[in-house]
């Protein structure tokens, strides 16, 4: 399936030992990919947004630590395991919210224990595990979401009428390895014909939704309509939307869900007028360690991002602004949880759990 799917957007790419990363910054202006030669590249890429979205955020990570295996000059083994081991402390800290990044680093370092006991130790043999080991996180992914945008089309089986879907940041090919989560949901309903239109939440600060879902539905010719964030509810209440499909960065035990921040106000109106809100994610989303949405650190970024609209300045600097990037909805405000290993509805505690047994 995910073979034959020909994404028009490739936010990485992993060829001669280098990774290159679509800058999410620049887009839909510029189409500029910067290279990522060391980890400390790919680490500052996932801090500055370079690259941004759970998945993606995790496939880079695991991408870092191949490149530091890569890197590493010398034939101390130890030396080049305390190397890894400090490559990836300092990957994990680029961003605290989506546990996928720091999912994708225990399945590295996963593969860096289960060489402990090898005889040889080598040096190269463990760094080609490593890299394959990036590789196939990667192309898991894509595949993770055409299966989660399929399992999406059982719950619209019976639905004649086409969607009126609005979503929230971009949660697209983008924000993956390919395809996309609730953007993939979005992709697969319209490729069945289920699609009216899409409104697109601009999502302030960072206007994922205005500059980066924008333009992955304009690629795909999937009919839309940006709207700013204090739309949605006029929206809403007047009854042009269906359902409401957004990503998460980590879902937690019980189903609390972080997501991008204007999340939870989507998810209370839409609450307001009963139009079902689902949340498109992959399993390595969920965590299980995090018992409740009190749990997930939220990330709080640079002021300059509330400050500034596209580098112009709107907000002088003696006025104060927060910026939080990440909000949690309740589990209770959520409809389902979409995932490639089925539709998960409530009780979440005990359904989530089942995913794992
Ligand atoms: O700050 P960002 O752009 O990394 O936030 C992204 C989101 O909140 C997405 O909705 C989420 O990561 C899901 S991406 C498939």
């Amino acid at each position: 399936m995910a073979t034959d799917m020909k994404d028009k957007v490739k936010t990485m790419i992993w060829q001669g030992n280098k990774l290159k990363l679509i800058d999410q910054r620049k887009l839909p202006f510029k189409q500029q990919y910067v290279n990522c030669l060391t980890f400390e590249d790919a680490a500052a890429a996932i801090k500055n947004m370079t690259v941004r979205g759970a998945p993606a955020i995790g496939v880079t990570a695991a991408y870092g630590v191949a490149l530091a295996a890569l890197k590493f000059r010398g034939d101390d083994y130890k030396a080049f395991i305390s190397h890894l081991i400090n490559a990836m402390d300092i990957i994990a800290s680029a961003r605290p919210t989506a546990v996928n990044l720091f999912w994708a680093i225990d399945r590295m370092k996963k593969i860096i224990n289960s060489n402990k006991n090898e005889s040889s130790r080598s040096i190269s043999s463990l760094t080609a595990k490593i890299v394959d080991e990036a590789v196939k996180i990667e192309k898991e992914d894509v595949e993770i979401n055409c299966k989660l945008g399929e399992n999406s089309l059982s719950i619209f089986e019976a639905s004649k009428k086409k969607l009126r879907i609005l979503t929230h940041c971009n949660a697209g090919a983008l924000a993956t390895a390919g395809y996309g989560t609730a953007l993939g949901v979005i992709r697969s309903l319209y490729k069945a014909g289920k699609v009216d239109y899409v409104l697109v939440d601009e999502t302030r600060p960072f206007l994922q939704g205005a500059r980066l879902t924008a333009w992955e539905l304009h690629e795909e010719k999937i009919p839309f309509y940006v709207i700013c964030d204090n739309m949605a509810g006029y929206f809403m209440s007047k009854g042009e939307v269906d359902i409401v499909v957004v990503g998460a960065d980590r879902i937690a035990a019980n189903g609390d869900t972080a997501n991008k921040i204007g999340t939870l106000t989507v998810s209370i109106i839409a609450g307001r007028y009963n139009i079902p809100f689902y949340v498109a994610a992959p399993v390595s989303t969920i965590d299980l360690k995090t018992k409740s949405g009190s749990n997930i650190p939220i990330e709080n970024r640079d002021e300059k991002e509330v400050r500034e609209v596209m580098g112009r300045t709107i907000i002088p600097d003696y006025m104060k602004v927060k910026n939080p990037s990440f909000d949690i909805t309740p589990g209770e405000n959520i409809t389902a949880v979409i995932t490639e290993k089925g539709v998960i509805y409530k009780p979440f505690i005990e359904n989530i759990r089942k995913l794992f047994n």
